[in-house]
């Protein structure tokens, strides 16, 4: 062969392989990721996205973030491409859409804790069963027929316990009644019993665990954890054996009369592990939660006077009336009465974001605003970010929950918004929200009745991301039943 006929030869090979190149460029699309960055190899951006700030902001970083790339931005975030959403209309999208274009996806360390039957780690059908026992148990006729009766009681029996002008950390009393009263619930487990205080502490190192790093190393808050997981299995299936037991020998619980493990021992047919799994997350979802929410409200209020004044006058008129008619405990229709705690409640909430942003992937190519999302990719709809948007909410980083009285144009009370997501949405829509709210208002009830109360030091929500006060919210409260007859006397 000729020296010009190989050149040839190969001129005509790489023009043919360039081609091709170009072909199967042109036939894969390139993609239109949102604008954003990808941060260190691995790492991302995450030790940014983490970094504590006050709970009442959306923090620096997404600041910064959403100043230089809108409210849809791709980063790289714990371990995985993310995009990160500040966008209610994606939001909704995004939460409107699980199953079919998006799932919860939580990192692998909460899956380590929480359990592979968690219903936060769930999919499908198995979601879909342990959540109708869920709801079943805090079903709108339980909270009206239990449920809102046991609140009160759990209620009384913190407030009565305050010493008068002493100060203390209100976040813990929120906690104390929260879990005493998810315990009663889930394993009639008694306030103050030496099994109930055990398994409490087993729950704070428990919870320490599942907001650490996942280093399952000796000494770490992450090892320790899965300890503690362990300890509170062994707990519970110990109660499940007793009540095996017992309901052989005939003596069971009566029907309605039950707790949730009686309940899913009897009337589901899901395995000892699962039941495990479904108690743990249970506790762990109904008492971190609205604990924190109480604690917000007693640290928000006092900033308010107004609100504070207006509360008592609701509060006072409830308590007036009930006296009138000879009623001690709270019902339903006092609770329904109880239209500015409402606003207070859903204040608290959008200003606090106790839940800040979920986790969730997509399970599709999904395009959204001329925008790619790959299959694959962590989302994250950040609730907080929407909450605290100048855009949907008139000064949002003021305590008004004047802004939730009034009424729409289809005439009903205005007291939600489509903006509002601290309960999540869709089908995933967080399933103790109305027991939330109950515990929230009779609280504030009895609390705004019988203390004066005001903070002590300087103590103010941050978001690690999940909010705690570092300083545990030190209260000093003045019993008014120096003034009036107190409503804690009656109860
Ligand atoms: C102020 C208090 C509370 C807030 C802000 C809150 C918020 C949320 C949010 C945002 C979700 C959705 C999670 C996701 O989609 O990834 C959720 C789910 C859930 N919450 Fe709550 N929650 C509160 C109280 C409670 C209580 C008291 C209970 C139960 C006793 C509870 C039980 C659950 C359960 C079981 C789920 C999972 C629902 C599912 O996946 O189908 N929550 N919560």
């Amino acid at each position: 062969m000729s020296d010009s006929h190989l050149t040839f030869c190969l001129l005509s090979s790489i023009l043919a392989l360039i081609l091709i190149f170009t072909f199967i460029k042109r036939k894969k699309p390139t993609l239109n990721l949102p604008p954003g960055q990808m941060g260190w190899p691995f790492l991302g951006e995450t030790i940014g996205y983490l970094k504590p700030y006050p709970a009442i902001t959306i923090g620096h970083f997404m600041e910064k973030h959403i100043a230089r790339y809108g409210t849809i931005y791709k980063s790289n975030l714990f371990g995985e491409p993310a995009i990160v959403s500040a966008d209610a209309g994606f939001n909704r999208f995004i939460l409107q859409n699980e199953g079919k274009l998006f799932e919860i996806s939580y990192p692998k360390s909460v899956r380590g804790i929480l359990g592979k039957w968690s219903m936060l780690v769930l999919v499908g059908d198995m979601h879909r069963e342990m959540r109708n026992i869920s709801l079943n148990f805090l079903s709108h006729a339980r909270l009206r027929t239990h449920l809102l009766k046991d609140v009160e009681k759990h209620t009384l029996l913190v407030l009565n316990s305050w010493k008068d002008n002493c100060t203390f950390s209100a976040i813990a009393e929120a906690k104390k009644f929260t879990f005493n009263f998810i315990a009663k619930h889930m394993l009639s487990l008694d306030p103050g019993n030496h099994e109930t205080e055990q398994l409490k502490r087993e729950y704070v190192t428990f919870m320490k665990g599942v907001i650490s790093a996942p280093l399952n190393l000796p000494g770490t808050a992450y090892r320790k954890a899965l300890k503690s997981r362990s300890n509170i299995l062994k707990f519970i299936e110990e109660k499940m054996e007793g009540r095996s037991k017992r309901n052989q020998e005939g003596k069971g619980s009566l029907e309605g009369e039950e707790d949730l493990l009686d309940w899913a021992m009897m009337h589901s047919n899901l395995s000892t592990e699962q039941i495990l799994d479904l108690i743990l997350s249970l506790l762990f979802a109904g008492h971190e939660t609205s604990s924190i929410a109480i604690a917000l409200a007693i640290y928000f209020l006092p900033g308010c006077p107004r609100a504070m004044q207006q509360l008592r006058e609701e509060h006072v008129e409830i308590d007036r009336s009930k006296k009138q008619t000879g009623e001690v405990e709270l019902t339903w229709d006092d609770y329904k009465r109880m239209e500015f705690t409402h606003c207070v409640v859903n204040e608290t909430l959008r200003l606090g974001n106790v839940v800040r942003y979920l986790h969730r992937k997509a399970i599709k190519d999904v395009r959204y605003k001329g925008y790619d999302i790959p299959c694959g990719w962590k989302v994250l709809p950040v609730l907080a970010a929407v909450h605290l948007d100048p855009a949907l909410f008139d000064q949002p980083q003021q305590f008004n929950p004047w802004r939730w009285q009034g009424k729409n144009k289809s005439g009903s009370w205005q007291n939600t918004s489509n903006n509002f997501m601290a309960f999540g949405g869709g089908i995933r829509l967080c399933a103790g929200s109305e027991l939330s709210k109950l515990e929230m208002a009779l609280f504030i009830h009895h609390l705004i009745l019988n203390y004066h109360w005001e903070l002590v030091g300087t103590d103010q929500p941050l978001a690690y991301p999940f909010v705690d006060f570092p300083k545990g919210l030190s209260i000093k409260a003045e019993a008014l039943s120096k003034y009036h007859n107190s409503s804690l006397e009656t109860t």
